[in-house]
């Protein structure tokens, strides 16, 4: 039996002593012991780190909510916390009443919150070719997902009288410097758009927008303008330069796809992912995410053979539309060397790809809209790495 555990015999200090106030914190703070956890950069990946990228630490998550302080970010020009105050709406175009919006305008008109995943298109562009990246931090971390509430796109274009004949489109455009401008077909505008100044249940954080940005759900990120300054209607597509050289899909013969925006269904395991350790063999709880631009997760199966056999996960309820859902599935490891795999189906019937079946039609140079099945191995050892499996 031996001497017993010191942490159960020794009473500890927090046991026996007055602990701290209440609001010693006025906005609390993750504990001292979850320092690790944070969104981190790749170096080298851009020349400045204010046009650059950090990414989500989606091995360390639960659920499906992203905790807004680890939510990624994705800035042209780097961020700005913004002074409300000052901070102007405009509608205009081809618009009966062009209008000029305050904070205060838009937080009184009525208000929807909505829970939606947000990733760029560039998520995982790294593994086109091969394998690039070392832990699902890197290869999937520019997916995060919130509650967003704001007031939807549809009352604010209403109030402005668009011109329900020729406005075929919108131009969504951000107070940065980035002159970072999107096109949205009218239908998605008119859809489930939503002009957000709420995340998680607070105003949202300067680095994703404060204090206004765009919500387009299942529409990559790009599109989700930030530090919302304007929206014109206009009767075509604007082909900005962040829709004519930017954001375009390089296909094998050389040509371009463009406002390919929609987020496939895609999934992939957090745990375990590359990076982790399997301590001993035995039981382990799989869990990942997958999600679709299109709709709901209707199935979740998962493989610990390379994909030569395949079991349903359960997914955890709530099943949202366009938002991340959680999948687990039981798992006892025989300590010999396996590949893992998750391969997502929506309520579309699409079926996330194999990466050759991807490569198949996009060749291995392009950069945007990589969805497909992520495998990773787990070694004898029990260290778990990132490859590729055709
Ligand atoms: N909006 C503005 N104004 N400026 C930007 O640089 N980056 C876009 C989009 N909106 C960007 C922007 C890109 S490419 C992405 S992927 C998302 O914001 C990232 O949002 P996040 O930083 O909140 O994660």
């Amino acid at each position: 039996i031996g001497d017993g555990d010191p942490n159960i015999l020794n009473l500890p200090e927090h046991s026996t002593t007055l602990g701290q106030a209440v609001a010693t914190n006025g906005y609390g703070v993750p504990s001292k012991y979850e320092t690790n956890l944070l969104r981190r950069e790749s170096p080298g990946l851009t020349r400045v780190s204010a046009a650059s990228v950090s990414f989500a630490p989606l091995q360390g998550l639960f659920g499906i909510i992203t905790p807004s302080g680890l939510h990624f970010e994705r800035h042209h020009q780097g961020w700005h916390d913004i002074d409300p105050s000052k901070h102007r709406f405009m509608i205009n175009g081809l618009v009966k009443n062009p209008k000029v919006y305050t904070m205060d305008d838009l937080m009184r008109l009525p208000s929807v919150s909505r829970m939606h995943f947000i990733e760029c298109g560039a998520n995982t562009a790294m593994e086109w070719g091969n394998v690039a990246v070392p832990t699902v931090q890197y290869s999937h971390g520019m997916l995060s997902c919130c509650e967003f509430t704001g007031v939807p796109l549809s009352v604010l274009l209403e109030d402005c009288g668009y011109d329900k004949k020729n406005g075929k489109f919108i131009l969504a455009e951000g107070a940065d410097g980035s002159s970072m401008t999107r096109t949205i077909s009218m239908d998605r505008a008119l859809d489930d758009v939503i002009v957000a100044w709420g995340m998680n249940g607070e105003m949202l954080r300067p680095e994703n927008g404060y204090p206004l940005r765009l919500v387009v759900p299942g529409v990559q990120g790009v599109s989700w303008v930030k530090w919302l300054r304007r929206i014109e209607v206009g009767d075509k597509e604007y082909g900005t330069k962040d829709e004519a050289i930017h954001y375009i899909d390089s296909m094998p013969d050389g040509m371009y796809r463009q406002y390919t925006s929609i987020q496939e269904c895609k999934s992939v395991i957090t745990t375990p992912s590359a990076g982790q350790m399997l301590l001993d063999k035995g039981f382990y709880n799989i869990t990942g995410l997958a999600w679709s631009g299109r709709g709901k997760i209707k199935r979740v199966d998962v493989s610990v053979d390379g994909g030569r056999n395949w079991r349903t996960a359960r997914l955890e309820g709530p099943v949202n539309t366009k938002c991340l859902t959680r999948f687990n599935i039981n798992w006892v490891w025989d300590g010999s060397p396996v590949v893992l795999q998750s391969r997502a189906i929506d309520d579309t019937g699409y079926v996330q790809p194999k990466i050759n079946e991807l490569r198949a039609v996009r060749g291995t140079r392009s950069i945007y809209h990589n969805n497909a099945i992520q495998s990773w191995k787990v070694s004898e050892s029990g260290e778990v790495s990132n490859v590729q499996v055709y």
